[in-house]
């Protein structure tokens, strides 16, 4: 007996990438397939289908017993029982996962669109990205917030922020200009840490700054009003009543750090 004579699921598996090339297409794939999750199948078979001699992973003893059994990867880059998203009441493989109702045009078995997905728990984070004017856009067949964050997520670090194949912030993968070290690094601050002067989520200011405009964002820490009042970092000496020195990129155009001017004008 094939668990197809009795479930549809049977004949739509042939494309589920756990029939792994066992069936393609429209075809029924061998019960094997199907037993790898719902063990033997043959109690339930010889008894006509009785529901209570066979398993249906749900929910988080589900995703424990069942998806950890053959998915439980753990390294420094992603861990699905250690991180920030490891199985929990709150969330599970099977919160973001569906081994027979997947949203068809998302990939991986994702219930439904990754973007959307997200927001059913961070809605706020998702709203930022559609409501502000300047940020990336998610969810077009391009960035995901996977881009950014490993989905699993992976222990000790902060925020599960992905990470490039050298171990830098997940930025670099795309906006690899901007890369260190330069003979002219912008203090330390340039280096790695872009969220020091960019809203990675969107923002209300050109360029995703965190300040409205580029002046208030540098005098933050260049204040002219005295060297001391962050740190160490050199005042700006000009005068910024005056219109000239109002636009400081203008001059200072390396601003992530120069390998060619340490007042990085180049
Ligand atoms: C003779 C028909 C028949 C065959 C063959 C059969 N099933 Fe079923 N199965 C049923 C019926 C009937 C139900 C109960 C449906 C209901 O109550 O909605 C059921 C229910 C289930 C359930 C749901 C259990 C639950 O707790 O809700 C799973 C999972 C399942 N079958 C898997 C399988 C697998 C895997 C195979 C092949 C190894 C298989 N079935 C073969 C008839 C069959
Ligand atoms: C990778 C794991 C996995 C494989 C392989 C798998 N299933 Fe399932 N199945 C699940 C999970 C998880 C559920 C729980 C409900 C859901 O997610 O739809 C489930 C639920 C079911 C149900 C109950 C549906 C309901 O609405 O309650 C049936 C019937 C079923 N599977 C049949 C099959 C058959 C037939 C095969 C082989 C073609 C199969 N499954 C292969 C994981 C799997
Ligand atoms: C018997 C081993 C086994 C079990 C149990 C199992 N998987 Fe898989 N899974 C695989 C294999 C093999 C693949 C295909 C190769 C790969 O992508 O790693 C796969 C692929 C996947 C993919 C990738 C799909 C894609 O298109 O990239 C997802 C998502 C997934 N499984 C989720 C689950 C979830 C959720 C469960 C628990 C209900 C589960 N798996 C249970 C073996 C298993
Ligand atoms: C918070 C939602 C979420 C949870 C919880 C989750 N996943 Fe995923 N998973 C994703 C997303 C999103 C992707 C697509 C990743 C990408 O775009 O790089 C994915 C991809 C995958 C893949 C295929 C890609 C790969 O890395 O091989 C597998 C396999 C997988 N998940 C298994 C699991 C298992 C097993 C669990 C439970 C331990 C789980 N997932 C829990 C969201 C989740
Ligand atoms: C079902 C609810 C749920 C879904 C869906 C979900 N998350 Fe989460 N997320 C959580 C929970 C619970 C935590 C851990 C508790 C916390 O720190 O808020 C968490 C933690 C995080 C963290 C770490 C926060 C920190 O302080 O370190 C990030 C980043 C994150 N999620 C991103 C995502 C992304 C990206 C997606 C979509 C792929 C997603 N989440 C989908 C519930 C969810
Ligand atoms: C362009 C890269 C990028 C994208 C895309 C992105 N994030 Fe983030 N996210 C970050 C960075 C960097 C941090 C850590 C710094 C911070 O808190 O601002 C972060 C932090 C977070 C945190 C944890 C905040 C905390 O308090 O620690 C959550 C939750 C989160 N992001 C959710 C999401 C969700 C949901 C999406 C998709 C809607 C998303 N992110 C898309 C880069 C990104
Ligand atoms: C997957 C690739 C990718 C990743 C990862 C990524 N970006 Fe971007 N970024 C882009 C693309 C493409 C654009 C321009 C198109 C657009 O607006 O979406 C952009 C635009 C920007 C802009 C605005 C440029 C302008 O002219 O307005 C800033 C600032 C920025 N990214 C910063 C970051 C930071 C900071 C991170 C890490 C937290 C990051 N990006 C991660 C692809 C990426
Ligand atoms: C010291 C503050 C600061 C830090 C740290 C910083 N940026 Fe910027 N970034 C700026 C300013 C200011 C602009 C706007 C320049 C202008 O308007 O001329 C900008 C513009 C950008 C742009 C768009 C214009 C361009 O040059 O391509 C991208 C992309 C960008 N930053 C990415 C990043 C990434 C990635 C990081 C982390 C590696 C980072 N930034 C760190 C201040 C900073
Ligand atoms: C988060 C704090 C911070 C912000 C914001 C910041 N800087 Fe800096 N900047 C520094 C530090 C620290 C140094 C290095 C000081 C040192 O090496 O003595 C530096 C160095 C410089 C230098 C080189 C000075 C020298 O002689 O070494 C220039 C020019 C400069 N910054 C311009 C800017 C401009 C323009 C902006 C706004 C786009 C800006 N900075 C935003 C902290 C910051
Ligand atoms: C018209 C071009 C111009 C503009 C606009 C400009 N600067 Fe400068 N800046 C310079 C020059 C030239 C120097 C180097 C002066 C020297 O070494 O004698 C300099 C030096 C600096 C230094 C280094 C001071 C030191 O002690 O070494 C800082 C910090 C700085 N500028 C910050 C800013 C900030 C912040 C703004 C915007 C409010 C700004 N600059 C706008 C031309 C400009």
């Amino acid at each position: 007996m094939s668990c197809g004579d009795c479930h549809d699921q049977a004949k739509a598996f042939g494309i589920n990438p756990h029939a792994q090339g066992k069936a393609t297409k429209g075809q029924v794939v061998p019960n094997s397939v199907c037993e790898g999750c719902h063990g033997s199948g043959t109690a339930h078979m010889d008894a006509g289908g009785d529901k209570t001699l066979i398993y249906k992973p749900v929910g988080l003893a589900g995703a424990n017993k069942t998806c950890l059994s053959c998915h439980d990867t753990n390294t420094d880059r992603i861990s699905r029982h250690a991180g920030q998203h490891a199985n929990s009441s709150q969330v599970n493989c099977l919160t973001c996962h569906s081994i027979h109702s997947s949203e068809p045009r998302a990939p991986h078995l994702l219930v439904k669109d990754q973007l959307s997905l997200c927001a059913t728990c961070h809605a706020s984070y998702a709203a930022s990205f559609r409501n502000k004017p300047y940020a990336h856009r998610l969810g077009r067949g391009g960035m995901e917030c996977s881009s950014c964050h490993e989905p699993h997520g992976m222990p000790f670090k902060p925020a599960n922020l992905r990470q490039t194949a050298a171990g830098e912030v997940p930025c670099l993968n795309c906006h690899a200009d901007k890369r260190g070290p330069f003979v002219f690094n912008h203090g330390s601050v340039a280096i790695g840490d872009c969220t020091t002067c960019h809203e990675v989520h969107g923002s209300s200011n050109p360029k995703m700054l965190n300040r409205a405009t580029v002046m208030q964002l540098c005098i933050e820490c260049h204040s002219p009003i005295t060297a001391s009042t962050l740190g160490s970092q050199p005042p700006s000496f000009h005068n910024l009543t005056s219109v000239r020195y109002q636009n400081c990129t203008s001059c200072h155009m390396a601003i992530h750090g120069s390998n060619r001017d340490p007042q990085l004008m180049k």
